[in-house]
């Protein structure tokens, strides 16, 4: 359960990193730090919108930069409020055009100490808390337009002034720049300079308000408005006054539709002065503070004189500038939608990648969960290999010494010398017995309940049955076995269990022996042996690979093979079978039954002679239910061709047939022998006298003549055979 914690944390951990990456990756992407730049207006006029477009126009060379608005409509406290909520949304830097000069320098002040970078442009602070300052010369403006004024006017005329904003920096250069310039024309007087703010109206009423006051003051040649606003409200005054209209001249020279440009062209006014916007310029400074980059501390904007010879020429530039501004407006627009249209199908590659990459952190999870779990079941079942094959180990070790014991024991309470012994002695050997079966019990059910499968019942329950209850008798003497007794080869490299089995087949047996699966197999085929008793763990080569060698080998492939071995597990059996074994017998084994198998076996080879006896050689095609297995087939059939090419071949020896075989005479005088339960003389004798008595009975050649046909030396020779085969004299089967 631990463990399962601990690796569901690491695939968490891996996780949390994956998406950790793909967020740094996504951030990394997104542009630099924004700068937010807080831009304060003092008034809301067609030269203010003017600069706001050209510095938002500025700011799309800088996809970095945020810009917020605030206009003040001419208010020194909304101006005032409006600088300190800016400060208060945390803008990087401030742009501003204080409304009055003293009122807005504290404001600007705190914004300042604050550490925010600030840009006073166009009108003037009365203080040097400020970053840096760009703006037209007011002062000289005033003094070029007074000036023309006095050049217009031929030196001789009366003039009014309209001021701009009472305590307003452009306001107060202008007027002393302007009077400064009249001075110096005496034949120019100033009959009246009135108080206006910047706007039409005002300018408006205040001079309409003079005019009414002063009906008689004479004519005015020219009106000098501080801008081109004032110059036509005061124009408008004058208008409605009635009479012969002074000249009127303003500051501000704008482009479009009601600039000043125009309005000198269309004569409304006579002159004007082009005060610069240059937003662009400024919020290029502004960018340059905030990246650190060296800047000027105070720019001043160059500017130019509109009067009727040139507001033409102006006008036309003026209009193609803002026709490439909004070109510049359209391009953005469009480049931003690009933009949108790339960071939206960039935000989707991202999810997707994050989508791919958990995935495949997924996958790896599940795949090295799946391997680990595969590795500790292999290793559970290496574990458990390695104690079944312990147990095996030490249960074969117990039960071959066990089997000694028993087996040995068993026999010789059966032997004569044991008559005579007394009952104590009886008493004692039966407590022996006992107890060695009780021992192997032990042993079995210590290995079945180590693997939990149940040795196989039938050979533990058959030992029982017949080591346990057998009572106690004494068989006679066995004597050793003469040559015409089946051969029984013993393989096993435990040297007392190949004396054991010999001393309990000797009795019934030819006996042979090898101690490892490589001889066993040298001498079934050298000697071709009834039957093979083979151990299964043994050197060199073991039982089950020698079992397979003995089925697959031609002259050997007949030989019945028991495997009598500690294995007892059912696992072990089925592969004993599978290696071709015929019988398979559990160590410690009783006597009687390896016996009882034995004879079984070599019984049911007694019935395949009869099946392969004389009819199946004179008759080789007759269909047999138990059909041979093929390999016996070809053996069989190779040596009944043999046979009947050479069938008059008097001479013919089992020599000759087994050359022609390519076997020994005794391979093959015992594999015949074991396969058809006749010698191959007596199989060649029984084809001759069966070709013999086709021929009688459908030949007309005599009795002698036939004789030698089929290989007999002497027809006499012949007629005793034939009698002794077929009962009849040959001259019966004549007669038939
Ligand atoms: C715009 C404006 C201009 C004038 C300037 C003086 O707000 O009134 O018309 O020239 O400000 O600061």
């Amino acid at each position: 359960m631990a463990i399962k914690l601990t690796k569901m944390r690491k695939h968490y951990q891996f996780a949390f990193i994956i998406l950790t990456t793909i967020g740094l990756l996504a951030s990394c992407s997104q542009q630099e730090k924004k700068y937010r730049i807080g831009v304060s207006q003092c008034s809301d006029d067609i030269w203010r919108d003017k600069q706001n477009s050209e510095l938002q126009i500025g700011a799309y060379f800088h996809d970095n930069v945020e810009l917020r608005f605030a206009a003040a409509y001419d208010s020194d406290e909304r101006q005032i409020q409006q600088i300190d909520s800016l400060v208060g949304t945390g803008i990087d830097l401030l742009i501003v055009a204080p409304n009055q000069v003293s009122t807005i320098s504290p404001a600007i002040d705190r914004a300042y100490d604050k550490g925010i970078p600030v840009i006073v442009f166009e009108r003037k602070t009365n203080t040097k808390k400020y970053t840096a300052y760009m703006g037209a010369d007011n002062y000289e403006m005033g003094h070029l337009m007074g000036e023309y004024v006095a050049t217009r006017l031929n030196e001789r005329g009366r003039i009014i002034e309209v001021m701009g904003l009472k305590g307003s920096s452009p306001a107060i250069e202008r007027h002393n720049g302007f009077r400064e310039a009249i001075a110096q024309h005496p034949g120019i007087q100033v009959v009246a300079t009135l108080q206006g703010d910047w706007t039409e109206p005002t300018a408006y009423k205040t001079v309409k308000q003079w005019l009414d006051k002063n009906k008689d003051a004479g004519k005015i040649d020219l009106v000098f408005g501080m801008n081109d606003r004032t110059a036509m409200g005061a124009r408008k005054a004058f208008e409605e006054a009635g009479g012969v209209l002074p000249l009127f001249c303003g500051i501000d020279g704008l482009p479009g539709e009601s600039g000043g440009i125009r309005l000198v062209q269309d004569s409304l006014l006579d002159a004007s002065y082009i005060y610069p916007t240059h937003g662009d310029q400024l919020l290029q400074l502004a960018v340059d503070i905030l990246e650190g980059k060296p800047y000027e501390k105070e720019t001043k904007l160059m500017s130019a004189l509109v009067t009727q010879d040139n507001a033409r020429v102006l006008l036309m530039e003026s209009e193609e500038i803002m026709r490439q501004s909004r070109n510049l407006e359209q391009l953005h627009e469009k480049a931003s939608q690009y933009l949108d249209q790339l960071g939206n199908q960039r935000t989707l590659i991202f999810v997707a990648l994050a989508a791919i990459l958990l995935l495949l952190a997924l996958l790896a999870g599940i795949y090295m969960y799946y391997l680990q779990r595969a590795r500790i079941q292999d290793e559970r079942m290496q574990m458990e290999r390695e104690q079944l094959d312990f147990y095996t180990q030490v249960s074969h070790e117990l039960r071959t010494p066990l089997s000694l014991v028993q087996g040995p024991l068993d026999q010789l309470l059966r032997t004569n010398d044991f008559r005579g012994a007394s009952d104590e002695a009886r008493e004692l050997f039966s407590i022996v017995r006992r107890n060695t079966h009780h021992l192997t019990g032990i042993v079995n059910k210590m290995l079945d309940a180590q693997v939990g499968t149940p040795i196989q019942e039938m050979t533990s329950a058959q030992v029982d049955a017949i080591t346990v209850s057998q009572p106690i008798a004494a068989p006679a003497e066995v004597p050793e076995q003469d040559e015409d007794a089946p051969t029984v080869l013993i393989v096993d490299d435990n040297a007392d269990i190949r004396t054991y089995l010999r001393s309990i087949l000797r009795g019934q047996y030819r006996v042979l022996e090898a101690e490892d699966g490589k001889r066993g197999l040298e001498l079934a085929r050298e000697l071709v042996p009834d039957l093979i008793v083979s151990d299964v763990m043994m050197p060199v080569m073991n039982g089950l690979e020698f079992c397979q060698q003995v089925k697959k080998d031609g002259i050997s492939s007949h030989i019945p093979v028991i495997l009598l071995t500690a294995r007892a597990l059912e696992k072990h059996q089925i592969e004993g079978y599978e290696s071709g074994a015929d019988a398979y017998i559990t160590k410690p084994f009783s006597p009687e039954l390896l016996l009882a198998r034995i004879d079984n076996l070599l019984q049911s080879r007694h019935q395949l002679k009869d099946l392969w006896s004389m009819k199946s050689a004179t008759n080789a095609t007759a269909p047999s239910e138990t059909a041979p297995a093929p390999i016996e087939d070809a053996f069989i059939s190779r040596f009944k061709s043999l046979v009947e090419e050479r069938l008059s071949d008097s001479k013919l020896s089992v020599e000759d047939l087994a050359g022609d075989m390519g076997l020994s005479r005794v391979q093959l005088y015992r594999k015949v022998k074991a396969m058809t339960g006749s010698t191959p003389i007596d199989l060649l004798r029984k084809a001759r006298l069966a070709q013999a008595q086709r021929l009688l009975q459908e030949s007309t050649l005599s009795v002698s003549e036939i004789a030698y046909q089929v290989g007999f030396a002497s027809p006499s020779y012949f007629t005793k055979c034939y009698k002794d085969e077929f009962g009849t004299v040959p001259g019966e089967a004549r007669k038939s």
